[in-house]
């Protein structure tokens, strides 16, 4: 493979269509994280995605479209419940899960949901991906642009750090607004959409929705719309049939050895701080109090969730840069102390980027 371009504007989006038609790999910045996308009609170049990224096979990937009838078009009876959920959220980072079109008008490739006889699907609302959506006018099937089980990328340099050489392509947010490569990129959401299960519920009713991975829309925003929902608990081990797939328990991951806490094991660890076990800590902290002196480091994240979310990876990948710098090092992760709306998705991610310490 040669070399990868980094590309934006008008000049990039045609460069990105011209790709994608000819069965390419091109990564795109959506409101959440970075994806790598693929036409998602072309087996050939959906396979290349599962190859660039390491990603198992049975993991299935989000077909992304420009808006509701583009969705409409690889889904087998469109319900009143996608509907609702797709006239308050799309486009926004909500992933509908419902049932594939069978045949006929559905020729999306098998790859795209792992065999499964559903598809993910979702309208993104970063206007470079919808662009591009527009612009290519077909699905694009995209994961999230970073080697599989690593940490997502919010930024095109995090997407170039792990992918440059494998794909040809990375298009960047057209004015670099708030690019800082510390501040989370153009990702505004910063973390995965939501992946609500809806493929069980039909038009009379039954059948639970079900939040497979928390994100952006909270379940107190999903259940102002159509009442309960249920939480996916369990996780899936890697290279397990994704009969209920997306929960891989370890994913999101640094290469230094990630460790969690809550607030209330700060005094006995911060006491151990130095010890040869934990000789060079970097503390990822929401509190000022919760930091320690060199050799080690503290990086303060914001308090409000929003803000945390949007600079979680980012943040993550610092913290790695730093434990990759001396050999022993170790990070530490402050749990956030709240449990409601975007924290659930925060504290989904932290626990699989993570080990207890
Ligand atoms: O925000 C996002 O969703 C990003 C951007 C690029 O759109 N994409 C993303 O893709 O996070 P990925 O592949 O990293 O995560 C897709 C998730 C996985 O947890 C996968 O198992 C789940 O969606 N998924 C895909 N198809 C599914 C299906 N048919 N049934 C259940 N889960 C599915
Ligand atoms: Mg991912």
């Amino acid at each position: 493979m040669n070399a990868t371009k980094i590309v934006s504007g008008s000049a990039g989006i045609a460069e990105a269509v011209a790709l994608l038609a000819s069965g390419e790999l091109v990564a795109f910045p959506t409101e959440t994280v970075f994806g790598l996308g693929a036409d998602a009609r072309d087996a050939g170049a959906v396979a290349k995605i599962y190859q660039a990224k390491g990603r198992p096979s049975t993991n299935p990937l989000i077909v992304h479209v420009a808006d509701v009838s583009g969705a409409k078009r690889w889904v087998e009876g469109w319900s009143e419940v996608a509907q609702k959920l797709a006239e308050r959220f799309w486009p926004g980072p909500l992933t509908l899960v419902l049932p594939r079109k069978r045949s006929g008008g559905g020729n999306l490739a098998p790859e795209v949901s792992a065999g499964l006889s559903t598809v993910a699907i979702r309208v993104p609302r970063h206007p470079v991906a919808l662009s591009l959506l527009r612009a290519f006018g077909g699905p694009i099937a995209a994961p999230s642009a970073n080697r599989s089980g690593f940490v997502s990328p919010t930024a095109a340099a995090h997407v170039y750090a792990e992918l440059a050489g494998r794909i040809p392509l990375i298009l960047d947010n057209e004015t670099g607004m708030g690019g800082e490569s510390g501040g989370g990129g153009d990702c505004s959401v910063g973390l995965e959409s939501t992946v609500l299960d809806i493929s069980r519920i039909g038009n009379g009713g039954g059948g639970n929705a079900i939040i497979l991975r928390p994100g952006g829309i909270t379940r107190e925003m999903i259940e102002e719309v159509i009442g309960s929902v249920e939480v996916f608990q369990g996780h899936l081990v890697e290279h397990q049939a994704a009969a209920s797939p997306g929960m891989l328990e370890r994913h999101y991951a640094p290469r230094t050895p990630a460790y969690r806490f809550k607030p209330a094991q700060w005094p006995e660890l911060q006491a151990q701080a130095g010890t040869k076990k934990w000789e060079r800590v970097i503390v990822l902290s929401w509190d000022p109090h919760v930091a320690l002196p060199t050799p080690h480091e503290t990086l303060l994240m914001p308090e409000a969730a929003e803000d945390y979310a949007r600079q979680l990876y980012a943040a993550l990948r610092q913290a790695d840069a730093l434990g990759q710098q001396v050999p022993g090092s170790s990070i530490w992760v402050l749990l956030p102390d709240k449990h409601h709306g975007l924290w659930a998705a925060v504290m989904d991610r932290l626990k699989r980027a993570t080990m207890k310490i």
